[in-house]
């Protein structure tokens, strides 16, 4: 039989694909360690663009974010060595251009548009292909460009390439119209070095925020006030090299907690800063989970029946839209009805048919989700639409009874690490499993 070369391609390419494989049903018993965390990794690492001398830096989440990035800066002459799984060494003195001509690598990487600021910062110039959008939304970056500008940098965006030159970069004040984490850390990483005072008004205060804030200190950058609304900071001629260990990641956490809760049992989630999950303990109290802190560690317990609660998604120290789909899946077995507003992206229920096809009832109006809690889910093949919707289609699979499949498990993995094996060791029946693709792509 003849094949028309296109459709063999196409064949070959979809031929075999990872999925998760999940037995749902198991209460989930032990200890989980947490990693580095990833928003936080994928703007120390291009940070280190900024500085005169080697960088070591530790706690990395081994994820596929942080592999792009460290290729990417490889591509762009820097010394890269990976002296474990979770430290990394950059040299970055073997950059010499501005120009991220390696459009595709960065076509990768969501958070790209930290480049930007990075080479601005250090040539007074960048030029870095646009960040792609996701499935829950476009990225806007005119806050971005907002603060370049103030800081004394002509933006020019042509055919999906932003350009940034400045004869020098001057201190100025930015005021954000919205509270945005990438703008915030763009500016501080473009101001560092630039001349006199910079003050950020209306300023993101994630967890992030202050650790890329640290490090860059650690590098000898005189930054103050980060994890508050205003942000001051005087521009240092020279950036030394550091030793920097990252924080850990609150959003993992969050969602092996909400995992716990959702399945019941009692789990200690180590590594982590309580502080940093207030708000998601907060809310899994008020599930009727306990929540026990300790000084780096919270153990999970949830022995009764979870309780309806209401979610309202808000910049940091609100509760995080990255838990948004992870909370809408625990929810939608708890008793009565549960309302989670999504307050800070546009659209971030496009994973809401996914779980609905394992039984959830789920009624999305604009930006709120009206959770009427089932007394079980069942198991179905699903596909994850992005990250943290991937990570709450696994919640909703350790939960449902039978097997759930979930396709698309590259989103999972580009921010969990290790997210098998992790939740395997705490009695949860979830594979990897390589399969040979003969489904159809629709559901
Ligand atoms: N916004 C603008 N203009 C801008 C920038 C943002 O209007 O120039 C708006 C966005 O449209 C959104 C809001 O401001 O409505 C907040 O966006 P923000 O800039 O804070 O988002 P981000 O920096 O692009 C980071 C995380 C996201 C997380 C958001 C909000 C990284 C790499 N990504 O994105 O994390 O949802 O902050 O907390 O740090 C994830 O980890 O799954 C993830 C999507």
């Amino acid at each position: 039989m003849y094949i028309k070369p296109l459709f063999k391609i196409r064949i070959l390419e979809r031929a075999f694909v990872d999925k998760f494989v999940i037995k749902g049903g198991n209460k989930l018993y032990g200890e989980i360690s947490v990693s580095g965390a990833k928003n936080a990794a994928v703007a120390i690492i291009p940070a280190t663009v900024l500085a005169d001398d080697v960088c070591r830096i530790e706690n990395l989440p081994n994820i596929k974010d942080v592999a792009v990035i460290e290729s990417i800066l490889t591509y762009m002459g820097a010394e890269v060595r990976r002296l474990s799984e979770s430290v990394l060494e950059i040299d970055p003195r073997g950059i010499k251009s501005y120009n991220v001509s390696c459009v595709e690598m960065v076509a990768n990487m969501r958070a790209s548009y930290y480049l930007l600021g990075a080479f601005l910062g250090k040539f007074s110039k960048a030029r870095v292909p646009m960040p792609g959008g996701c499935s829950f939304c476009d990225r806007p970056v005119d806050q971005h460009l907002k603060a370049f500008e103030v800081l004394g940098a002509e933006c020019h965006v042509e055919e999906a390439v932003i350009e940034l030159s400045a004869e020098k970069l001057t201190g100025g004040s930015i005021y954000f119209d919205v509270v945005s984490v990438g703008s915030t850390i763009n500016a501080m990483l473009a101001a560092v070095k630039a001349e006199g005072l910079t003050t950020i008004e209306n300023a993101a205060k994630e967890p992030h925020i202050v650790d890329v804030a640290n490090m860059l200190n650690s590098m000898g950058a005189n930054i103050k006030g980060a994890g508050t609304d205003v942000i001051k900071i005087r521009g240092v001629q020279k950036l030394h090299g550091c030793t920097y260990s990252i924080i850990p990641d609150q959003i993992e956490a969050g969602t092996y907690m909400a995992a716990v809760a959702a399945t019941g049992g009692n789990v200690l989630i180590k590594d982590v800063i309580p502080k940093h999950l207030d708000s998601i303990s907060a809310k899994l109290r008020d599930t009727g989970t306990v929540v026990e802190e300790y000084d780096e560690a919270v153990r999970v317990i949830r022995e009764g029946e979870l309780h309806r609660c209401n979610v309202k998604t808000m910049p940091h120290p609100g509760f995080p839209t990255d838990m948004q789909p992870q909370f809408v899946a625990l929810l939608s077995t708890a008793s009565g009805t549960s309302r989670v507003n999504e307050s800070v992206w546009d659209d971030r229920f496009s994973y809401i048919p996914q779980l609905k096809r394992l039984g959830a009832d789920i009624l999305q109006q604009g930006h709120i989700a009206i959770v009427q809690g089932v007394s079980g889910l069942k198991g179905a093949p699903v596909k994850a639409p992005d990250l943290r919707a991937g990570a709450a289609l696994v919640i909703a699979g350790l939960v449902a009874k039978g097997t759930t499949e979930i396709e698309n498990i590259k989103y999972i993995e580009r921010g969990y690490e290790n997210i098998v094996d992790k939740l395997a060791a705490v009695g949860a029946d979830i594979r990897r499993v390589t399969y040979k693709n003969t489904m159809d792509d629709e559901y």
